[in-house]
């Protein structure tokens, strides 16, 4: 694992991210009230860029209905983001994925140094 610097924290505000390549890693960047946050660029559904990308929203309507609903809770909660393919949703702060309990993005820990910049600490 290495610090990486990405940017000043002054650049992500609460409620709002950015997204990173970094070698090869990609991964968003979130403020959420407590602090930031760093998840894997990479849905565990389809593999699609969970923190960035167009929608498609409607394209597994039909898989995703039992008891869930795509963007069930991202309006009413804060600490979710919705993967911009096809809606589901995971929370911010632990990677874990709403609609399905087995699917998990990767997190990484970020920190802020001295002088407000924010470092990502990732996989050599
Ligand atoms: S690729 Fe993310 S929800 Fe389908």
């Amino acid at each position: 694992m290495s610090k990486q610097a990405i940017c000043h924290s002054s650049e992500i505000t609460v409620g709002k991210h950015k997204v990173f390549t970094v070698g090869r890693h990609s991964f968003g960047v979130f403020k959420v009230d407590e602090g930031y946050y760093a998840l894997k660029n990479l849905c565990p559904h389809q593999g699609m860029s969970l923190c960035e990308g167009a929608g498609v929203f409607d394209q597994i309507e039909g898989e995703v209905t039992a008891d869930r609903k795509l963007r069930e809770y991202v309006a009413a909660e804060k600490n979710l983001v919705a993967c911009p393919w096809h809606g589901i949703e995971f929370d911010i702060r632990t990677g874990q994925c709403l609609f399905r309990q087995d699917w998990k993005v990767k997190t990484y820990e970020v920190t802020v140094d001295a002088d407000g910049n924010l470092q990502v600490d990732l996989p050599d």
